[in-house]
C-alpha cells in the first residue's frame, strides 16, 4: 500500500471578521489551509493554547471532485467568545496550524486588539478641570452654535 502525498505549497490563510473587538462580542473567523492530498489538519491557537474549530470543511478541487486523488482544501471556523481572558495586555494572538503528518507544517498569525468602550459623552464635557475640557467645552459651544445658527436660518 504506497500513500501518495502531494505535499502542499505555501501556509495556511487567516480570515477575521475585525482586527478589533470588544469584551463580550463574539470574534468568527476562519483558516484556509493551501490544496493538499490528503487533507491537512487545521488546529486554531489563542494566546499559545488550542482552541476548538467551529466546523471544519473539506472542498475538493472543483475542476474534478470525482477524483479521490485531488487535492482538498480545509476550512476550520472560529467563534469565540471575548472575555476578559482574551486579551493580555490589550492583545489576543490568533494562530491557525496546518500540518500534514510529519512533513509539513506551517501557520499563520493574526494579532487582534482590545476595543476599550468608548467614554459616553457626559465624561467628555464632565466637570473635570483640565485645559483639554476647557478647549472640548468650547468646541463643543461652537459646534452648538453652528447646529443653532442652521436651525435659525
Ligand atoms: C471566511 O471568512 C471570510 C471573511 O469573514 C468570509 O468572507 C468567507 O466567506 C469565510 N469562508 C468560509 C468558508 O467560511
Ligand atoms: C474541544 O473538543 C474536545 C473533543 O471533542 C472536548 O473534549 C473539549 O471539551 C472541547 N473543548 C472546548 C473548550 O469546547
Ligand atoms: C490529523 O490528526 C489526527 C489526530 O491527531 C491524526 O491521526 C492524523 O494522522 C492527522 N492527519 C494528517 C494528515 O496530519
Amino acid at each position: 500500500y504506497v500513500l501518495v502525498i502531494d505535499v502542499p505549497e505555501g501556509k495556511p490563510e487567516v480570515f477575521i471578521e475585525k482586527d478589533m473587538y470588544e469584551i463580550g462580542y463574539t470574534l468568527r473567523g476562519n483558516c484556509t489551509s493551501p490544496p493538499s492530498y490528503p487533507a491537512i489538519n487545521l488546529t486554531w491557537f489563542l494566546n499559545e493554547k488550542k482552541v476548538n474549530e467551529s466546523f471544519m470543511m473539506r472542498l475538493a478541487d472543483p475542476d474534478n471532485p470525482e477524483d479521490r486523488r485531488n487535492p482538498l482544501t480545509t476550512v476550520a471556523g472560529l467563534e469565540l467568545e471575548i472575555d476578559g481572558a482574551t486579551f493580555q495586555s490589550g492583545k489576543a494572538r490568533i494562530r491557525c496550524v496546518a500540518d500534514l503528518f510529519n512533513i509539513y507544517q506551517a501557520q499563520e498569525d493574526v494579532v487582534l486588539e482590545e476595543e476599550r468602550p468608548r467614554p459616553r459623552p457626559s465624561s467628555v464635557l464632565g466637570t473635570r478641570d483640565s485645559s483639554g475640557s476647557t478647549w472640548l467645552r468650547a468646541t463643543f459651544l461652537m459646534n452648538t452654535a453652528v447646529v443653532l445658527s442652521l436651525i435659525i436660518r
